[in-house]
């Protein structure tokens, strides 16, 4: 298993570009169901979840033409997919365990073959995560769900060949808002369906709007997306496309706050400055400046140049995460490292995920101060972190901890790494291209050259 070795201290300085966006480019990937035309899709990062679910799919009966591993480790990001064969429609345990995301194969598999069986994703480190909402959406538009074996088994209404979901009126709320993927499968599906849904309480993420524009683009007809309330009338078939990506909010929020913490100055390309107002105003309220660099009129807001720099001393703010346009919890666990630093007590409230702290032990190992109850942490500003082993069970946790491990004092070796993987694409080397100093080692040899 991997680890990052990092020594803390040295400040980013240079310049990185915005890989595409890892939670966009799922449920991209899973549209392709939905026809047997081709389907290009273009800047998908290559990450561990990606693999995965081009496993799945190729198992679905996807045919990829321009798969990472049939490159030289030099992959452009462009992959053609095209449905050959709908014989097999079970996304099984053995692929959804690796990655709840392949339940956004459910909708587009209902849809275009009138039924799917996909294995029940179960809990994750960050909590229990159901996926109730999207049933109860599936179900609105006609399917008959019901669990068999640990699988979900999904039908569309009708007989043989003719089997089709139908139109209807889908609220998608929940304890905790809206649901992203959610939004996706149900949306996905009434594509296909006979006649007009309306999704209300969709979630308002841009990787929604992202897969309305693909769909659209292959011929569904899909109104208000970003919105809490879409629209879609139904075609009888989709066909082929291609679409960019969009960038990584997430990304881009975690390289901000590197380029904070170290007292860096960044410049970022492919940044989509609009997904990311929520995370702007708070930076703005800590003293990191996120400006859009070159003239304004050709300025693209979700594919911008912004220049990232910082005040020498970071303020506390309150950070409360919730559904977009709101604060991402995706963001939470690098925010929490980032106010370690601040000069004050931060308050930081978990709306989405109330159970997502399993940073705050690990940031304590290297002297955060941090007080949590419930779903709520005090951070208390300390006036340097310093290095330690750490880990952490979860993709952003890990995040929070290399950038705790970038700004510390000494040595911070993250282990487990593999999480980080599923989110961030060469991480180490593209941070230390712009200064850091950060190589990934084998774990079990680190082991050995300590017991030495
Ligand atoms: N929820 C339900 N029932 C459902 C579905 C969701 O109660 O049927 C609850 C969840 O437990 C949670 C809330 O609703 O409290 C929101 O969950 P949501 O369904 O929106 O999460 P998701 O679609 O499964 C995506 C991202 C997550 C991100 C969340 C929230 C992808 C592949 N995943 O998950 O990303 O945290 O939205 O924004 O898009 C990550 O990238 O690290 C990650 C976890």
């Amino acid at each position: 298993m991997d680890a990052f070795v990092i020594e803390g201290g040295a400040r980013l300085e240079g310049r990185l570009r915005v890989k595409g966006s890892k939670n966009a480019a799922l449920p991209l990937l899973a549209a392709a169901l939905l026809t047997d035309e081709p389907v290009t899709l273009q800047d998908i990062p290559d990450l561990a979840d990606i693999r995965n679910m081009l496993r799945l799919l190729e198992e679905l009966g996807v045919e990829l033409d321009g798969k990472p591993e049939d490159t030289d480790g030099d992959w452009d990001g462009t992959l053609t997919l095209r449905t050959s064969d709908e014989a097999s429609s079970h996304a099984r345990y053995e692929i959804v365990r690796t990655m709840r995301a392949s339940i956004c194969t459910l909708g587009p598999m209902l849809a275009r073959r009138g039924e799917a069986r996909i294995s029940m994703p179960g809990g994750c480190a960050i909590g229990d995560r159901p996926v109730d909402i999207h049933l109860r959406g599936l179900r609105a538009l006609g399917a008959e769900i019901t669990l068999d074996g640990g699988d979900i088994v999904a039908t569309a209404p009708g007989a043989g060949d003719r089997r089709r979901l139908r139109g209807g009126q889908v609220f998608l709320g929940g304890p905790s808002g809206p649901t992203v993927l959610g939004t996706a499968n149900v949306m996905s599906a009434a594509a296909l369906a006979e006649g007009a849904t309306v999704i209300e309480s969709a979630a308002c993420e841009p990787e929604i709007v992202d897969l309305a524009n693909l769909l659209n683009a292959m011929g569904a007809r899909i109104e208000g997306a970003g919105s809490p309330r879409i629209r879609v009338t139904g075609v009888e078939s989709l066909g082929a496309a291609r679409h960019r990506v969009m960038p990584d909010r997430i990304e881009a929020g975690t390289l901000i706050c590197a380029a904070a913490m170290t007292n860096g100055d960044l410049t970022l390309e492919n940044c989509p400055l609009d997904a990311l107002m929520a995370v702007s105003d708070r930076l703005a309220h800590v003293g990191v400046r996120v400006e859009a660099v070159g003239p304004a009129s050709a300025i693209d807001p979700m594919r911008a140049s912004v220049r990232v720099t910082c005040e020498r001393t970071l303020r506390p703010v309150e950070i409360t995460t919730q559904p977009h346009p709101g604060f991402p919890t995706d963001l939470q666990a690098q925010f929490m490292a980032l106010l370690c630093l601040a000069d004050g007590n931060s308050v930081i409230t978990e709306r989405i995920f109330p159970e997502r702290f399993l940073h705050v032990a690990e940031l304590s190992r290297m002297g955060a101060q941090l007080f949590r109850q419930g779903s709520t942490v005090v951070v208390t500003g300390v006036k340097e972190l310093v290095g330690a082993p750490v880990m952490a069970s979860d993709l952003r946790a890990s995040a929070g901890l290399v950038l705790a491990g970038l700004a510390a004092r000494g040595t911070t070796v993250v282990n487990r790494v593999y999480h980080l993987d599923r989110g961030y694409e060469k991480l180490e080397e593209r941070l230390a291209s712009v200064g850091a100093r950060v190589s990934r080692v084998d774990a079990a040899k680190l082991d050995a050259a300590v017991r030495l």
